[in-house]
C-alpha cells in the first residue's frame, strides 16, 4: 500500500485545487473521483445503461470537455445514488490506494468507503454562498450563461442529494481534519493541507 491522502467535501469547496496542489507537492498521483461519476452521467444522458457505462469507461471519457457543465454535474449526482453503480467504480478507485508513489483521491466517500485506512483524511468545506460564488466565477469565466442564484440553487440541490442518499452519503469522517476554506485564500488552504500531511509523513 502507498501513502494515501483522502479528501471529501461538498461541491466547489476547494477539494480539487487542494488535491492537485498536495499531489504536486509530494509527488503523489491524483484521482478526481467526481470525474468518474460525471463520465458515467454523461453516457447515461446519451441513453446508456449506467453499469455498462461504468464497466467500459476509457481515459477519453474522463477528458470530455463537457464534463464540467452544471447539467453533467446534476446527472452525475443522480447516477451516484445507485449502489450498484457505486460498487462498479470501487475497484478502479482502490487501485490508486496501492500506488507505491502515494496518491491523493478526492470525492464524497473517499474517507468513509473507498480509502477508510488512508494515512491522512480531510473534509474540505465552505459556506454555500462562498462555494456558489466560486463556481459562478469558474463557469462564467468559461463563457457559460449562468446566474449566481442558479448556481447556488444547483449547488444546494446537489449537496442535498449527496448528503441524504442512503448509500455512501457525503459526511465528514470522524477522523478527518476539517478544513473550512470560507475565509481562506487558495494559498492558505493549500499550505494548511500540506502542513497536516507533513506531520504524518
Ligand atoms: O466532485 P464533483 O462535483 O465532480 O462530483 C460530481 C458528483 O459525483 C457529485 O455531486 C456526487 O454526486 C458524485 N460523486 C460521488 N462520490 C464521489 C465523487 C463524486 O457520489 N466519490
Amino acid at each position: 500500500m502507498g501513502f494515501v491522502v483522502a479528501i471529501d467535501g461538498p461541491a466547489a469547496a476547494g477539494k480539487g485545487t487542494i488535491s492537485r496542489a498536495v499531489a504536486d507537492h509530494f509527488g503523489f498521483q491524483h484521482l478526481d473521483t467526481g470525474l468518474l461519476y460525471r463520465a458515467v452521467g454523461a453516457r447515461v444522458q446519451a441513453g446508456e445503461d449506467p453499469i455498462a457505462a461504468a464497466r467500459t469507461l476509457t481515459p477519453n471519457d474522463l477528458e470530455r470537455p463537457d464534463l464540467r457543465t452544471p447539467e453533467i454535474a446534476a446527472a452525475a449526482s443522480r447516477v451516484a445514488t445507485d449502489p450498484a453503480l457505486r460498487e462498479a467504480l470501487v475497484a478502479f478507485q482502490r487501485s490508486f490506494c496501492a500506488l507505491p508513489q502515494g496518491a491523493v483521491l478526492d470525492g464524497r466517500d473517499i474517507c468513509t468507503v473507498i480509502c477508510p485506512d488512508a494515512e491522512v483524511k480531510f473534509y474540505v468545506t465552505a459556506a454555500p454562498e462562498v462555494r456558489a460564488e466560486r463556481r459562478f466565477a469558474e463557469l462564467s469565466g468559461k463563457g457559460m450563461a449562468v446566474t449566481q442564484a442558479q448556481v447556488l440553487e444547483d449547488v444546494l440541490a446537489r449537496d442535498a442529494r449527496d448528503m441524504c442518499r442512503a448509500d455512501a452519503p457525503l459526511v465528514a469522517a470522524p477522523d478527518a481534519t476539517i478544513l473550512d476554506t470560507s475565509d481562506m485564500s487558495i494559498a492558505e488552504a493549500v499550505a494548511s493541507a500540506i502542513a497536516v500531511v507533513d506531520k504524518v509523513r
